[in-house]
């Protein structure tokens, strides 16, 4: 375990809510302490950098603006609103979340980190996250951000493991506020932070775009948000790319439960949630439809 002296926690702390008060950042989801509204945000904000997501952000809760509304919404329509974003399993985890929270947990998100992890697209970093903002919990939540700071300020080994990595930022955190002193590193980290070499490139800056695997994806995914089926050589000839490409992309989609595959064609994976989400029961009813 890595000592840490107490007047450079102390430094260190003054540092980043000094520059956090001074020039933080003013985000939407840092207003509210709804657990809806701050787990879309945080899922929205793990590969997506927060200008890109904000436009996303608000039109999703102007859509869906509770657990409820959202877990009646079907796969097309919250893949077609996600449209643009990425990483398009995360609208998904998204909407099968809801349907978790109102058929298992009436309608509330546990405060639970446990029971938080098991959700779909809740992770550890998003599940400490839910608990310190909507919750107030006093934790610690790091994400690669808030490790490059840790790093950075506490003089750490680059390399260091996630669970140490974890137990410092436990340590470090003030006693009161954990919300603000969240924010603080977030921002210390996102635009006070040297540019140093090492740092990891952004996914959305780092690989080309153009042309790679996560671009057929996304077209696959954007064309079945207002078709039924699409062919898959259609695909192929509109993104000038090879057909082996585009059968790679609707392969790995449909392995993640996005997609069906059948010869020439793919379609978007309907669940049967979709077909009942508007007329659903109580999880406990017996009655079949
Ligand atoms: N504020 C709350 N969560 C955040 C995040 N993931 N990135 C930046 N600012 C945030």
């Amino acid at each position: 375990m890595i000592r840490l002296q107490p007047d450079r926690v102390r430094a260190f702390r003054r540092k980043v809510l000094r520059f956090y008060r001074r020039s933080g950042r003013d985000l939407p989801f840092r207003h509210t302490t709804d657990p809806y509204r701050i787990v879309v945000a945080e899922v929205m904000l793990q590969q997506t950098q927060v200008d890109r997501m904000l436009f996303w952000y608000e039109a999703w809760l102007e859509r869906w603006p509770d657990w409820h509304s959202l877990a009646r919404a079907g796969r097309r329509e919250v893949l077609k609103m996600w449209s643009g974003l990425g990483y398009n399993r995360r609208a998904l985890y998204l909407l099968e979340t809801a349907r978790r929270v109102v058929n298992e947990y009436q309608g509330r998100l546990p405060s639970d980190y446990r029971a938080l992890i098991r959700l779909p697209g809740i992770g550890p970093y998003v599940a400490n996250a839910v608990l310190v903002f909507a919750f107030g919990q006093r934790r610690a939540a790091v994400d690669t951000n808030v490790r490059r700071v840790l790093i950075h300020e506490l003089g750490l080994p680059p390399d260091i493991p996630a669970k140490a990595v974890q137990e410092i930022a436990q340590a470090v955190l003030p006693r009161t506020d954990p919300a603000e002193w969240h924010h603080a590193l977030m921002d210390y980290g996102a635009l006070a932070l040297p540019r140093q070499a090492g740092r990891p490139r952004s996914r959305e800056a780092g690989e080309r775009y153009e042309g790679s695997l996560r671009q057929v994806r996304g077209e696959i995914i954007r064309r079945l948000t207002t078709a039924a089926r699409i062919r898959l050589d259609t695909v192929a000839r509109s993104l000038a790319c090879p057909l082996g490409t585009v059968v790679r992309a609707a392969t790995a989609l449909e392995k993640e439960g996005l997609v069906r595959v059948s010869r020439h064609y793919v379609r978007l994976r309907e669940d049967e949630a979709d077909a009942s989400a508007s007329r659903r029961r109580p999880v406990n009813s017996t009655v079949r439809g």
